[in-house]
């Protein structure tokens, strides 16, 4: 009887603590899931994808009715941009219920059909975790505000008095004064790397960490395949009044990234962190056991500068600085997002030269460091250039990230202030308000004007079209996916002999691909050396290509573009 007691005793108190320590350490299996690495991934916010109830604004039950555009383009993954209640300060950004949906979208019900009706289409669904911070309205920071004795008054970060630094590290300079504020209530100062109104959480705090981990939990319990982990470097920010560069907390990333794959075995974790390339292993971890995608801005900047002037080198050192990873590790390369194109890591010199091709009004430019205009407008519209930029994409060492309305060559409205005029609503039909609503207004104004303007550019008319950008970028969706080279294999960049191509080689499986882009408006000659004397076939014409001597001369239009299986 003793025995038995001892044994019930066993069962109630150890077996479940060590259940819970088990689910905490259990290993990560890094190399069995690697599916993301030749997704296609699409990102979109609901509120401006497709109103189904005419109410002016987008929901689920409306993008329900719009997957099966977004499946035969050819899209693997829908990245969305944060749909929880919000004051709506920040586009969504600034949460004020982490478990909830922000009813204007719909109900939580919606949801789960959403995600049920993109997996019947096999599309994973990942979303936005913005944890860095939450809204100022969120019960969190209002009880924290009120009572020093609140539990949650630690999850927020104070200072008695205005630090010496309160004005550095703005994230929005022009629009955002300080990184410190007062709180009347509180009596205190608060700490937000972002707007007034989104106070960071504190991580140094447990408490914090549990809850973090606990959102992530549920939304893996609501059937989404992972998340793109919004402003990493400012979460693992350990922030102490007064210090100019705070330290990194790197095992925050290990140990989420640990919890969520003991909740789902693939799950992936997407991050937003601009970085330099002496800091990608702090995030990926050493053998890939952080994060396992991280956009790389740190290309992009340089990409933008090589389609703005044609210089490509920066670009092709970029590339080469961020080509160890680990293994089970990947890129995320996009043109375009949600906010503007971010140049900060450019020199003064080289943003100038950027803006003056792709911004040159001081009304399309932002927070001292961007261009806030959708690719299409910044690259006159010009069919080919853009063509360029897609077929670069889509063959880059990553996996490819598009933005909604960018297949159609969307454009943006400089009339809404900040980032909001790259968020303009889809453009489906040349019908009223671009068939995005049926109400007589849109919650946001559709792009009504100029060549962008829903009565020229909508997915009907370009469904119709068979030379129209969107079936274009369709067809290279296409042929990227018939290239799992570029997501799977090991690839270098080639001398082109030609100073504005850009070329580079894959390997994988004994496969192996060869591509071409040429980022001047003239025609060149480029010669690749490749030994073998294999046939380069072209993947897109008929412009097969022989060696001689292991040399290959090819011919690339002005913005030209090719793409060759080596067989
Ligand atoms: C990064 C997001 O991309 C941006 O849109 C947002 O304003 C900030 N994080 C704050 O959440």
């Amino acid at each position: 009887m003793k025995q038995l007691n001892r044994f019930l005793l066993f069962i109630l108190l150890v077996l479940p603590a060590y259940g819970h320590a088990q689910d905490k350490l259990a290993p990560v299996d890094l190399k069995n899931h690697i599916w993301f690495k030749n997704s296609i991934i699409y990102n979109l916010e609901v509120g401006v994808f497709k109103d189904s109830d005419g109410d002016g604004r987008g929901d689920f039950q409306g993008l329900i009715e719009k997957l099966d555009y977004i499946r035969a383009l050819g899209v693997d993954i829908i990245w969305l941009a944060p749909f929880q209640p919000s004051p709506g300060k920040d586009d969504g950004y600034d949460v004020a219920d982490f478990y909830g949906v922000d009813e204007k979208l719909g109900t939580s019900g919606d949801f789960a059909e959403f995600v049920f009706q993109a997996q019947k289409r096999g599309i994973r669904v990942i979303i936005d975790l913005v944890i860095n911070h939450t809204s100022d309205q969120h019960s969190w920071f209002q009880q924290a505000r009120k009572s020093k004795d609140s539990k949650y008054r630690d999850w927020y970060i104070w200072s008695d008095k205005l630090p010496k630094d309160y004005n550095n590290g703005m994230v929005f300079p022009g629009v955002q004064k300080a990184v410190w504020d007062m709180d009347t209530l509180a009596g205190q100062y608060y700490y937000h790397r972002f707007y007034p109104f989104q106070p960071d959480l504190n991580f140094a705090n447990p408490a914090v960490v549990e809850e973090s981990q606990k959102i992530i939990g549920y939304w893996l319990g609501q059937g989404v395949s992972g998340f793109r982990l919004d402003a990493v470097p400012f979460i693992i920010e350990i922030p102490k009044t007064g210090s100019e560069k705070p330290k990194l907390d790197y095992k925050f990333l290990m140990d989420i990234r640990q919890f969520a794959q003991t909740r789902r075995a693939d799950v992936v974790i997407l991050g937003e962190a601009n970085v330099v390339p002496e800091e990608n292993q702090n995030y990926f971890g050493k053998n890939g056991e952080g994060m396992q995608m991280m956009f790389n801005f740190f290309a992009n900047q340089y990409l933008f500068y090589a389609l703005a002037t044609g210089n490509i080198d920066p670009f092709k050192k970029a590339i080469s600085e961020t080509q160890i990873i680990p293994d089970a590790s990947q890129w995320a390369h996009f043109l375009r997002n949600h906010d503007e194109v971010d140049l900060g890591r450019l020199s003064d010199k080289q943003r100038q030269e950027v803006y003056a091709k792709f911004g040159p009004d001081t009304s399309m430019q932002l927070y001292d460091r961007g261009i806030r205009r959708r690719l299409a407008t910044m690259l006159g519209n010009n069919r080919k250039h853009m063509e360029l930029a897609y077929s670069l994409l889509f063959s880059l060492p990553g996996t490819p990230v598009i933005r909604y309305g960018d297949e159609l060559g969307m454009g943006d409205d400089l009339r809404l202030k900040e980032r909001i005029s790259v968020r303009t609503p889809m453009q489906w039909t040349a019908e009223k308000n671009a068939g995005f609503t049926t109400a007589d207004t849109a919650f946001r104004p559709v792009i009504d004007f100029g060549d962008h303007g829903y009565k020229k550019i909508n997915v009907e008319d370009q469904t119709r079209d068979s030379a129209s950008l969107l079936n274009w970028t369709t067809a290279l969706i296409k042929l990227r996916k018939s290239c799992p080279e570029i997501g799977l294999g090991t690839y270098r960049i080639l001398d082109a002999g030609s100073a504005a191509v850009f070329a580079i080689q894959y390997e994988h499986e004994g496969k192996s691909l060869v591509v071409l882009h040429n980022f001047s408006d003239r025609p060149t000659q480029s010669r690749i050396n490749i030994p073998g004397n294999k046939l380069l076939v072209d993947l897109i014409d008929e412009d097969d290509q022989k060696a001689s001597d292991g040399k290959y001369s090819i011919k690339l239009d002005g913005y030209g573009y090719k793409w060759f299986r080596i067989k």
